[in-house]
């Protein structure tokens, strides 16, 4: 048997990081010390099930304790780096800039410190092959108009702080790479949907609203694009990149699946009639809702709303040989199920210190958040 390498994993308890550690897990090449501080985003029910696997290592700590992620690169002596620890949420970025800067600026500068002293004592063989694999977002180039796509060459724009953030944890990365020679490869990713997402995010939000009869809050006219990715996809995507992707490349990845938002909200929400009518759950019966197409509102807009993302995946395609593998029909329907089927899941991000902040917080979708009675 082949001896698994180590590798760093940062946010490996979040929505994407989750996700990402199972497949890891799973190939059998890799023992994973995922380094997570738990924020609201993290969910501890989500890997509970690798606890005490030999090749899974949780460290709850920061990614700005440059201390401890120094000790971390000592102690394991990691192959690489997967980066993907982050604020992510547009909205609480516009409500709290300040911590987007602390974990996703200084944060992913900690991380690259440390990388680079760990990198710069390797012996050469293992400095060639060593990656710090930095995920980030399409947001960092802004909003596109009616046509064209982002690829890697397209200039950055950052509009909210949340992208603003990424985009300079990006040219961090990138001088890294062009003044120490760290051998960095970012990937810019369309936004991703399945299985733990955390529903401050739109699918997510909209399903387990809908399920518990509340209003499904659809900023502006609804008419806003994004290009939405089976979250496994993107997970291949990393994988491959680290793998295959020399040291100082860029590669944009998008699920080449172009949707409206109130386009989407319809999907979900027929999808929910079909597999979970109203007269079918147990506190929606009285209520006399006949579709969760009733609940939809349209709400004052989010700030600063890009209007449309989309992403020419060709070089990831043409240079490593990736793909995206799942439809948006089979996927939507994947994560639908996945919501329905893991209630514990469901109730433990519902309750609790995340249902605290939207109340305080949300002050321009109030209007939405009330029950619908
Ligand atoms: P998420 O919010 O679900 O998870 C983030 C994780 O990082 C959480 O487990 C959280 O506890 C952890 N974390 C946050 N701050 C930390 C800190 N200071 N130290 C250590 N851990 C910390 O995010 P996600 O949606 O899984 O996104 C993961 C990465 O992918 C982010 O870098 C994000 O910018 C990027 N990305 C996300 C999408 C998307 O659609 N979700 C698309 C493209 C890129
Ligand atoms: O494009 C990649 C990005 O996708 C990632 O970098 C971010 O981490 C991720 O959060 C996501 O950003 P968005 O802002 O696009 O995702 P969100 O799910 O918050 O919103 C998707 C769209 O839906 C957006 O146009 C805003 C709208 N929306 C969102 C929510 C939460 C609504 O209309 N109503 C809502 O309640």
């Amino acid at each position: 048997m082949t001896e698994k390498q180590t590798v760093l994993v940062t946010g490996g308890s979040g929505f994407i990081g989750t996700n990402f550690v199972r497949l890891l897990v799973q190939s059998g090449e890799y023992r994973v010390v995922n380094l997570d501080a738990l924020t609201y985003a993290a969910n501890s029910l989500s890997l509970a099930d690798l606890e005490g696997s030999p090749n899974y290592v949780f460290v709850k700590g920061n990614i700005t304790d440059r201390e401890l992620v120094s000790s971390l690169f000592a102690k394991y002596q990691p192959v690489g780096v997967f980066h993907l620890a982050a604020e992510s949420h547009v909205d609480r970025s516009i409500t709290n800039a300040e911590d987007f800067v602390q974990t996703n600026v200084i944060g992913t500068f900690t991380m690259l410190e440390a990388a680079r002293v760990y990198w710069n004592n390797l012996p050469e063989d293992q400095k060639n092959t060593f990656r710090f694999l930095h995920v980030s977002t399409d947001e960092v180039f802004g909003s596109l108009g009616a046509d064209g796509y982002f690829t890697e060459e397209t200039a950055y724009a950052p509009n909210s702080p949340y992208s603003a953030s990424k985009a300079s944890s990006d040219h961090f990365v990138r001088a890294f790479h062009h003044t120490y020679g760290l051998p960095t490869v970012i990937t810019n990713c369309s936004n991703n949907y399945g299985p733990y997402q955390f529903p401050e995010k739109l699918i997510p939000l909209m399903i387990m609203n809908a399920l518990s009869g509340k209003l499904l809050p659809v900023y502006g006219d609804g008419s806003n694009v994004r290009d939405w990715l089976y979250v496994g996809d993107h997970c291949n995507a990393i994988k491959l990149a680290f793998e295959k992707g020399p040291p100082g490349e860029v590669y944009v990845v998008g699920g080449n699946n172009e949707q409206k938002n109130l386009n989407l909200v319809h999907q979900i929400c027929s999808i929910l009639d079909e597999v979970a009518p109203p007269d079918e759950i147990q506190q929606l019966r009285e209520t006399g809702l006949k579709s969760y197409k009733d609940l939809i509102r349209f709400v004052t807009d989010r700030p600063g709303h890009d209007q449309r993302y989309a992403i020419d995946s060709a070089k990831i395609r043409r240079e490593l040989g990736w793909q995206a593998e799942v439809g948006f029909e089979a996927g939507i329907r994947r994560t639908v199920d996945w919501y329905l089927s893991n209630p514990d899941w469901v109730d433990q991000v519902s309750s609790g210190a995340y249902g605290e902040w939207i109340k305080k917080n949300y002050a321009w979708r109030a209007d939405a958040q009330q029950e619908a009675k």
